[in-house]
């Protein structure tokens, strides 16, 4: 259809038949899908009736592609207009694929393999019915309390902004109409849900306008500018007015000053939310904020079909209001092709040949190898062919691996540790006992734990947080490892053999009682559908580690908000002033984290020689050319991820210690050197200037390059 023909079929439509197009529900309001829950409780509670079903807009969370035709081919029979429902879900990191979680993949520092990650989830969620995912996150995050970090690829606005644009285009490939197994992508939470107070779903964010874009908006820009179809609200407030409640964020900055035409949802729930933030007084005012601030589609509460009616016809509510709304909705079908071919990509057969193919889990493997932390080694890894192994924990043969957004992934057909082990290792060199559960265990457990151990040559604890300690909801004050857990390794260590940690988590954890108990850490988050043969692969050396840290692991939660590029005070904590007291520091702790952004080990060393500069002058019109020497000084080969960050000496503001602004990977094999070259110049030193003008100022910059954004050599330049 053309847009006149969408006009006109908005004409036709009554305001009721409007309104219900802005109405998302889920999957067990609509006929052939009512397998997936109670249809009376949900609806009567919500006061939905069977007209605003028949004249929805969109479903929330079914897929199938048998039951999405059915289900799709039921509302076109009841829908006097022809008009199909869209169909949404949360496809975040894969769809029955299931990859590593957005924090693991962030740890890859690898935007090539992050977008075919999407282009997988989409090819399979594609086939089985869906036609948008509520994709990708990239909420900035520097607190490892909140559960959603593991899905967001973590605490620098330039790597999250380069992943976003993959996973846009992963998910949507080059031409949507054309690509019907691809899907549209809705970036989120919008905006600045990370910065929840005090590592808190739904809580309260109060962020300068400064500080709001500098670091949490390039990243939603990012994922808009690569051509990502919809934007999904967040549910906190931003300056003391909920995001889908709020104008200036919705239509002055993304609509007016972005240029957005999209499609606007809400999260779940969060138009009536409105009430207990106390921005409204009943559902009514409600629908009023959050049409007023340009929310096109309400997702999971009736405020706009129950209020939204007398709104208009009693003049408060202009009916051009809703008229765009269901205008962007009826584009995003058309242009998904859906008036055409209302089924899209759904096709039983093709679903039965591509959804957890064997390439589909490669793919998945490669992510989880590049996106494994090597956190620490004391030459206990990689495992020796010789040596007999005690595996151990509740991680030890555990499909819970998927991590908390994988609602169509399979954990019993995940590969676990377990059997990977076995399979390389061979059964003769392999025990295995779970020596406690997640936060429970009984003497039985670790008896049997400690007798396979004191056989073993070398031990490997597999341990983490169950997958609902993790992800939306899933907040904790408290990110050690359960206590049980700490018991067991206490225990197993004391045996004096070289032990290994595995962890499977999704957040930064407070290592104390493990980092300093073991010889060697392996950081594997969530690894997906073939984790266990990927950590299998890292630990037995068949695959040497190469990701690096995205977000700062914390001394302690004490420490929290604890991240890279913090500014440097009045008086910073300098090595020199170790016994002053009046500087900006702790009685108890160190000011910098256990382990820092950029961090990770490989089974081999690099050394850094030569950093040069091509100048140490440069100018607006001018490039930099940075170049450094690497080394491969060890005895296996290994990808070293070389990163350049800067420092701007004095701003018009603060300004922070480090900021990254460049990586290039240098694969070498023993001995070989290798150079890494970056060039700078001067956009990439603007930033928001209090009164928010976006732009450079002279003076000096230090430049480091290195291995994280710790170690690093040294250099500088003047900016005229
Ligand atoms: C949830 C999440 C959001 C998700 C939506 C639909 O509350 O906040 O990320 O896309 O509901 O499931």
């Amino acid at each position: 259809m053309n847009n006149q023909q969408l006009l006109d079929l908005i004409d036709k439509m009554t305001l009721e038949d409007k309104i219900a197009q802005l109405l998302q529900l889920a999957a067990p309001f609509y006929e052939g899908a009512e397998e997936e829950g109670q249809i009376t409780g949900p609806m009567e509670a919500m006061g939905i009736t069977e007209s605003m079903i028949t004249h929805s807009g969109s479903i929330l969370g079914y897929a199938g592609a048998a039951g999405a035709i059915e289900v799709q081919n039921a509302h076109l029979r009841k829908n006097p207009h022809g008009i199909p429902l869209l169909f949404m879900a949360d496809i975040v990191h894969g769809f029955k694929t299931i990859f590593p979680v957005p924090l693991a993949i962030g740890c890859s520092w690898d935007t090539d393999l992050a977008q075919k990650s999407a282009e997988v989830a989409a090819r399979e969620a594609a086939v089985s019915g869906i036609h948008v995912t509520f994709a990708p996150m990239v909420d900035l995050v520097r607190d490892p309390r909140w559960g959603r970090v593991m899905e967001s690829t973590g605490e620098d606005p330039y790597l999250n902004s380069l992943f976003a644009k993959a996973f846009v285009r992963g998910f949507q490939g080059e031409d949507l109409t054309a690509e019907v197994e691809r899907v549209a992508a809705c970036v989120k939470h919008f905006a600045a849900y990370g910065a929840s107070e005090a590592g808190r779903d739904y809580n309260t964010v109060d962020l300068s306008e400064r500080q709001l874009r500098e670091y949490y908006l390039p990243a939603y820009k990012a994922a808009l500018d690569e051509g990502c179809e919809m934007v999904m609200t967040s549910f906190n407030t931003i300056d003391g007015i909920p995001a889908s409640g709020n104008q200036k964020l919705m239509r002055k900055l993304l609509r007016e000053e972005w240029g957005f035409d999209g499609v606007l949802i809400s999260d779940w729930g969060a138009v009536k939310e409105l009430i207990p933030h106390g921005v409204a007084e009943d559902e009514r005012e409600a629908a009023y904020r959050a049409i007023t601030a340009g929310i096109d589609i309400e997702m999971m509460t009736a405020c706009y079909v129950h209020e939204l009616p007398e709104l208009v016809r009693s003049g408060q509510v202009d009916e051009a209001l809703v008229n765009e709304s269901v205008l962007r909705i009826l584009q995003l079908k058309n242009k998904l092709g859906l008036f055409d071919n209302p089924h899209r990509g759904a096709n039983p057969e093709r679903e039965a040949e591509v959804v957890y193919s064997r390439e589909h889990r490669d793919a998945a493997y490669e992510l989880a190898v590049r996106s494994t932390v090597l956190l620490k080694n004391d030459n206990i890894l990689p495992l020796q062919k010789e040596s007999s192994v005690a595996l151990i924990g509740p991680f030890a043969q555990s499909g819970d691996i998927l991590g908390p957004w994988s609602w169509s992934g399979s954990t019993e057909n995940a590969v676990k540790l377990d059997a990977a082990l076995r399979e390389r290792l061979g059964r003769e060199k392999l025990t295995v006992a779970t020596g406690c559960g997640i936060e429970e265990g009984t003497q039985e457990q670790l008896d049997q734990a400690l007798e396979i151990a004191k056989q073993a040559d070398v031990i490997v604890l597999a341990l983490g947080e169950a997958s609902e300690m993790s992800g939306e909801a899933g907040c904790r004050t408290d990110i050690r490892l359960p206590q049980i857990q700490l018991n067991l390794i206490e225990q197993i260590a004391a045996l004096g053999k070289p032990t290994t940690v595995v962890l499977f988590n999704g957040r930064p954890l407070d290592l104390h009682g493990v980092y300093d108990k073991v010889g060697a850490v392996v950081e594997a988050w969530y690894p997906g559908s073939e984790g266990g043969a990927a950590v299998a692969d890292i630990l037995i050396g068949a695959v040497n580690p190469s990701a690096r840290l995205t977000m700062s692991f914390p001394y302690s939660v004490g420490q929290v908000p604890v991240y890279y590029n913090h500014f440097n005070t009045g008086r910073p904590q300098g090595a020199e002033d170790a016994q002053v007291r009046y500087v900006s520091q702790y009685l108890d702790a160190p000011n910098t984290p256990l382990l820092p952004f950029g961090y990770g080990l490989s089974y081999t060393t690099f050394q850094y020689e030569s950093l040069t500069v091509s100048s140490e002058q440069m100018t607006s019109d001018s490039t930099l050319t940075v170049s450094v020497d690497v080394t491969n000084t060890g005895t296996v080969s290994g990808i070293e991820t070389v990163q350049l960050y800067v420092r701007d000496i004095s701003g018009e503001v603060v300004r922070p210690v480090r900021e990254l602004k460049g990586f290039v990977k240098l694969e070498l094999a023993p001995g070989e050197s290798g150079k890494a070259v970056f060039t700078l110049n001067e956009e990439q030193l603007r930033y928001h200037h209090s009164d928010l003008s976006f732009k450079s100022d002279p003076g000096r910059f230090d430049i480091f390059v290195g291995g994280n954004s710790r170690d690093t050599l040294q250099h500088s330049f003047i900016l005229s």
